[in-house]
Formats: structure tokens, C-alpha cells, sequence
């Protein structure tokens, strides 16, 4: 082995590496004095012109490779970024440049929407987190689908979930009409497709994770999917985004019911609307969903809960709270397949990809 070839090829790692941690530590400040919706918009509008620039590719070292092949996808590592980022698949190609492992675009709703009145998302500095409700606000299954097929031309390398919704004025009663259009819509572009019944923003919509309701959309849904497989000649796998404010007794019954209708994996979690661990900040009485590194604890908990009762019949997506590289490891050895990250982006910026994904790859085997 050549160690100077190797030396040189760390500190090239190094400085880039570096350079990504500068960049962010210069551009925090600014980001941080703007309103947290205008920054986000920002912020993807820079990934998606430098990422299809090729600029992004250029600044970063090659990702970290911890390849592996779950539910038929390559994963190129276990760190992945979770669904809301990037809710109209403007930016992937900068987002993946800057080393997922795989990415989740959406939630995608089969109508647009502009979502709930602004101020919608807020940052609670003190304790790592954010709180929205967005509402969905997205561009709509149309215009994402010819986004999805326009990025097909660009080899991404990388496994493009999709995660989809309903729409707000869609009654609950009529939501499996939604989720199949949606899945009809993406199925020829997804490497996978998450089914969103958690999110807290849409009224009701946590209601369809329970009984009966549960029961009729997921039959339908995998109906749809084994049709669509079988015309598209491809396999395509469908995981349910839980919530995490439920009892064990029903998130137990929520996972048995998804390996009963042979639905591939579960994500764990959305965002909570519980407020007990930040309850004395002028900002928790805000409504939606809450985020960041209060989160971890919980979510983590439910990853584990649902490993040891289903041991590998199902795929498990750990996110929540992941603020460091030592969190993502404890959400795979609590027993998640795979990871997502989401407000620990913004909080730590995009150092915390590169830097999970080499702590996950570096967990040594047992
Ligand atoms: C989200 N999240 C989310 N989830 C989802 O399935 N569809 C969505 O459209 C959104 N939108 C969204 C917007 C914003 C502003 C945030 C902060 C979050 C939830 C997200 O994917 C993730 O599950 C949670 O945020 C928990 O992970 P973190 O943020 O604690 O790492």
C-alpha cells in the first residue's frame, strides 16, 4: 500500500472537508439572521444551481462508501436525508453531492398547495430544534413528476425515495384515492415510496394510522404497488412514516399490521407534538410538529421498540434528533437499518453527513 498516496488523499479529504465545515460556519451567522423559511428557500436554491453547476461535486470529497442492499436498493451509505427538505425534488443533485447515502423528496400531494399562513416553521436555538407546520406546501404531483424525470437522465448513484401525502381538503374518508394517485404518478421514478400518515400539519391524517383505516389503505395501496411492479418490471418498496406520540401498545400494532400486508419498511419518526421537554420556551405553545435534537431520545426509543418486536421482517428508517455522529450510531445500534437527518442540518450543517456515515461505517461488526 502506498502511504504517501494515502497521505496525500487524507489531507486532500481533510481540506475539503474543511472547507465544507468554513463554509457553513460563515454562512450560519447569515442564514440564522433570516427568517427560517426564507432561509431554507435560500439555501436550497444555492444547492440546486451549485448542484447543477457541478460546483458542490467539485468542493467535496467523493462520499463515504459503506454500501448496503436493503429492500433491493444500494444504499451507498446509511445516512440519508429525510423527507420535507426537499418536498419538490428542486435540489437533489447538490443534495447528493454533498454525500447522502440516499434521499427522500416530498411529501408530494396529488393537487399543489401553498400550505398554512407564514410564520409556519420557527427555530428554537436553545434546544437544537424547529417547529413547523408547513401543511405540505408543495408544487403538486404534476410538476414533480417531470422533475423526477428529468433527473433520471442525470445518474444519481444514489437510491430517490419519494413520500407522499394527501391533500388538506381531501377528507380522511377519501385519502386512499390521494395516496394512489400519488403512487401511480411517482412509480416509475422512485427507488422507493414512503407512505406519510404521521404528519401533524394535516388535519386527521394521523387518524389513517390506526384499525380499519389503516387496514383499507394499505391493502389498497399494496394492490396498487404489486400492479405497478409487475407493469413497470420493477420492484418497488413501500414504507409507512409513523408518528412518534403514540402508546407501545399501538405502535406494535401499527408495525404488525404493515408486515401482515407485506409492506417493506417503516420510518421512525416524524416530528412530535408532544412539548413536555421544552415547555418553559416562549415558543412551544406554537402548533405543529417539533424536531431536532429534543426529539432523539424518543424516537429512539420507538426504533428500539419496534427492532426487538420485529427483529429484520421489516426495514427500520431511524430519524430524529440526530445532531451528531455519535446519535446516528446510537440509532443503529438501537436498530435501525438506516438513518435520516433533517434538523441537525441546519443546526451542525452538512459536515454532519460525511461525519455520520464514516462513525456508522467505522461501528465495529460483533
Ligand atoms: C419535516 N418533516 C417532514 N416529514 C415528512 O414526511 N414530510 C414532510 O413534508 C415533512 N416536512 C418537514 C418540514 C420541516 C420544516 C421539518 C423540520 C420536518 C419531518 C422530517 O422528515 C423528520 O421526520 C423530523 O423532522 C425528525 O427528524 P429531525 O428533524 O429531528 O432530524
Amino acid at each position: 500500500m502506498n502511504t504517501t498516496f494515502l497521505g496525500i488523499s487524507y489531507t486532500k479529504f481533510a481540506l475539503c472537508h474543511d472547507k465544507i465545515r468554513l463554509m457553513y460556519k460563515f454562512l450560519r451567522p447569515l442564514l440564522f439572521s433570516l427568517n427560517p423559511e426564507l432561509a431554507h428557500d435560500l439555501t436550497l436554491g444555492i444547492l440546486r444551481y451549485a448542484g447543477e453547476l457541478g460546483i458542490i461535486k467539485a468542493l467535496m470529497p467523493s462520499q463515504i462508501n459503506d454500501p448496503i442492499n436493503l429492500m433491493g436498493c444500494e444504499f451507498t451509505n446509511r445516512v440519508g436525508l429525510s423527507a420535507g427538505l426537499d418536498k419538490n425534488a428542486t435540489s437533489v443533485q447538490g443534495l447528493a453531492a454533498l454525500g447522502f447515502g440516499f434521499i427522500e423528496v416530498g411529501t408530494v400531494t396529488p393537487i399543489p398547495q401553498i400550505g398554512n399562513p407564514k410564520p409556519r416553521m420557527f427555530r428554537i436555538n436553545e434546544h437544537q430544534a424547529i417547529i413547523n407546520r408547513m401543511g405540505f406546501n408543495n408544487n403538486g404531483l404534476e410538476i414533480l413528476v417531470k422533475t423526477l424525470s428529468k433527473l433520471r437522465n442525470k445518474k444519481l448513484n444514489i437510491p430517490l425515495g419519494v413520500n407522499i401525502g394527501k391533500n388538506k381538503n381531501t377528507p380522511t374518508s377519501e385519502a386512499i384515492n390521494d395516496y394512489l394517485i400519488c403512487l401511480d404518478g411517482v412509480a416509475p421514478y422512485a427507488d422507493y415510496i414512503s407512505i406519510n400518515l404521521s404528519s401533524p400539519n394535516t388535519p386527521n391524517l394521523r387518524d389513517l394510522q390506526f384499525g380499519e383505516p389503516l387496514e383499507k389503505l394499505l391493502g389498497a395501496i399494496v394492490q396498487r404497488r404489486n400492479e405497478l411492479s409487475e407493469s413497470l418490471d420493477k420492484f418497488i418498496p413501500l414504507l409507512v412514516k409513523v408518528a412518534p406520540d403514540m402508546t407501545n401498545e399501538d405502535l406494535l400494532k401499527v408495525a404488525d399490521e404493515l408486515v401482515r400486508q407485506k409492506i417493506d419498511g417503516i420510518i421512525a419518526t416524524n416530528t412530535t407534538v408532544d412539548r413536555s421537554v421544552i415547555d418553559k420556551h416562549p415558543l412551544s405553545a406554537e402548533s405543529g410538529g417539533l424536531s431536532g435534537e429534543v426529539l432523539f431520545e424518543e424516537s429512539t426509543k420507538i426504533v428500539s421498540v419496534l427492532s426487538s418486536h420485529l427483529g429484520d421482517e421489516l426495514v427500520i428508517i431511524g430519524v430524529g434528533g440526530i445532531n451528531s455522529p455519535s446519535q446516528a450510531v446510537e440509532k443503529i445500534k438501537a436498530g435501525a437499518h438506516l438513518v435520516q437527518l433533517y434538523s441537525g442540518l441546519i443546526y451542525q450543517g452538512p459536515g454532519l453527513i460525511r461525519s455520520s456515515a464514516k462513525a456508522i461505517k467505522n461501528i465495529p461488526s460483533e
